[in-house]
């Protein structure tokens, strides 16, 4: 048996990392959450008025700070960030932030690190497409826009910072669109990816699915 490397990409909401999260701890494997770090990226700008088009401002930013992510939490130069990069402030800003060729290629180094040492469960929106082409497992997780801003709706009222649903829908819709529609590395499903479509599929019935095709792959040759 070998610890294999499981990439889930899909749109907004869709509880990629939900599903990521209790996947990783159910097979024990570190989960490890792309969109933390591009939204840890865009706080740095938001603090340091760096404008969001500003290409070379914000490869600057990235070397010249330590983004760290594992599971729930996310570094920026040692300091726990995992609360202040989910505002909707930063939500906003991180689909205009992480467009840029330059940002992305020095975030996907990072990310390609992470993976190197198999074991792991990475979210977000091209890592089966771009940041691990070669995952043994990738999944393209979907769901309808309705469930997904009414899922996004919770986490946001969990947080004690709720939205009116059209607000959360809006921006949903808007980011479904920048992600899918934008030059480099747009939202797209890997031909090899498995899509599940989980608008009605109960949590548990999805990680056991999703703990089965790990296990049947860490004994693939
Ligand atoms: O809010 P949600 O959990 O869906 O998004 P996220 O995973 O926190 O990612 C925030 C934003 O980062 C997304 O809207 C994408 O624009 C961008 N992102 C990306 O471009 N590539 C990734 N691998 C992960 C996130």
């Amino acid at each position: 048996m070998r610890k294999i490397r499981v990439a889930i990409d899909g749109p907004a909401g869709a509880g990629k990392s939900t599903a990521a999260r209790m996947l990783a701890e159910r097979v024990d494997y570190k989960y490890i959450d792309t969109g933390a770090m591009y939204r840890a990226l865009t706080l740095l700008a938001l603090d340091h008025d760096v404008k969001w088009d500003d290409e070379i401002a914000l490869v600057e930013l990235f070397e010249k700070h330590t983004i760290e992510q594992s599971g729930a939490i996310t570094l920026i130069d040692g300091i726990d960030v995992s609360t202040k990069i989910r505002t909707n402030k930063v939500s906003r800003a991180v689909s205009i932030v992480c467009r840029h060729a330059k940002v992305r290629e020095r975030m996907v180094g990072l990310q390609r690190q992470l993976a190197r040492t198999g074991g792991i469960v990475m979210d977000g929106r091209d890592i089966g497409t771009v940041v691990i082409p070669d995952a043994e497992l990738k999944i393209f997780l979907v769901a309808t826009l309705e469930s997904r801003a009414k899922r996004r709706m919770k986490d946001l009222e969990n947080m004690g910072k709720p939205l009116p649903f059209d607000e959360v829908l809006a921006n949903i819709k808007h980011r479904d669109k920048l992600d899918s529609t934008r030059a480099i590395a747009p939202l797209r499903k890997a031909d090899d990816a498995i899509v599940i479509d989980n608008s009605e599929l109960p949590i548990e019935e999805e990680i056991d699915m999703l703990v089965a095709l790990v296990r049947e792959r860490e004994h693939w040759e």
